[in-house]
């Protein structure tokens, strides 16, 4: 299959990029810079250069593609709003170019985004946040809409993403932590996150460009939730910082834009996920990853 990537050279497409070429696929990748230019054709991937919001490039570059995987995101939390209502146009265009054909489209949500109806752990058939309650709901708003059009979308909802470099949200955690000299978690710490290796991720992903059902959601989730207390007490062990908790009316203050992501419980299933797509997450877990990063950083210090 041509497949057109979005974020191709961004911290889940690097791995996703190789993962399709591996299995048979020619990757067209949307990149902005030099460095992601390069490290695309390393892998094997056609470039083209653009910004994903300039829609008219975007279209025509999806246009000649058999399926389109959307990753690209620009993550600026103190601007979420932009961000989402920008991301809710790009699928609206990628929407418009698979729309009457069977070509897939995959999206790329969060399972944050989802609430579980019966206030336990949130699944792939649990109702999403609308843009209005969070404003990252404008990617779900977009692909319902899509969904609904009868075009051949397919919600890939990420967990925490991470190896022994990149943790996503939780790097915030790393780098608040550097800042403040401690690390800090909200009341008992009980809330959980969940998590999934990168590239378990990019083989979801694949699979759900591959065989996913139109109209479906997956979640990508390896690891259902992990309580903050213990993504803290990881983080302390290797920065040797000391961990505190702080109230909830506190973690603003410490938190900053990503106050209300540290407070509340985000746990997932991916139950439905591994039974539909026959997917079996096998890479190393969150806590093993961010103390094995841990370990590198003192290692480090250490020498200087
Ligand atoms: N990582 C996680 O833990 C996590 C969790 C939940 C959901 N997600 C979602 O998963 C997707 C991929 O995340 P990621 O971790 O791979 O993020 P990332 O490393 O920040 O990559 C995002 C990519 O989007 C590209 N991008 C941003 N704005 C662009 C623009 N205007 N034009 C062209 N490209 C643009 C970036 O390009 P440049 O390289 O040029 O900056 C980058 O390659 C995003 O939708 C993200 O919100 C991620």
């Amino acid at each position: 299959m041509r497949v057109f990537v979005t974020g191709a050279a961004g911290f889940m497409g690097s791995f996703l990029v190789p993962q399709l070429i591996q299995a048979g696929h020619h990757v067209v990748g949307l990149c902005r810079s030099d460095a992601g230019a390069e490290a695309l054709v390393r892998a094997g991937a056609e470039v083209v250069r653009g910004d994903v919001n300039d829609l008219y490039h975007l279209r025509t570059a999806a246009q000649s593609s058999d399926g389109i995987i959307h990753t690209a995101f620009h993550h600026d939390f103190a601007n979420i709003k932009q961000s989402s209502e920008n991301d809710r146009k790009v699928i609206e265009t990628l929407g418009a170019v698979v729309k009457g054909s069977d070509r897939p489209l995959v999206v790329t949500s969060g399972t944050g985004l989802v609430r579980s109806k019966s206030g336990g752990i949130a699944l792939e058939t649990d109702p999403h946040l609308t843009s209005d309650e969070f404003p990252r709901g404008a990617t779900e708003e977009a692909s319902d809409a899509l969904i609904d059009s009868g075009a051949h979308v397919v919600v890939v909802r990420l967990p925490q993403v991470h190896d022994d470099q990149k943790q996503g949200r939780i790097s915030l955690h790393v780098d608040l932590a550097l800042k403040k000299g401690w690390v800090a978690y909200v009341a008992d710490g009980a809330n959980r996150v969940p998590a999934v290796h990168v590239s378990d991720a990019a083989q979801l992903f694949r699979l759900a460009l591959e065989r996913g059902e139109a109209g479906a959601h997956y979640h990508a989730v390896a690891e259902e939730g992990i309580a903050m207390r213990e993504v803290a007490e990881a983080i302390g062990d290797g920065l040797r910082l000391p961990v505190k908790s702080i109230p909830p009316d506190a973690a603003l203050e410490y938190f900053g834009a990503i106050a209300q992501l540290a407070t509340i419980d985000l746990a997932a299933s991916g139950a439905f996920t591994r039974q539909k797509l026959a997917w079996i997450p096998s890479g190393p877990g969150l806590l093993t990853d961010l103390r094995n990063m841990r370990h590198r950083e003192n290692s480090r210090s250490d020498r200087t």
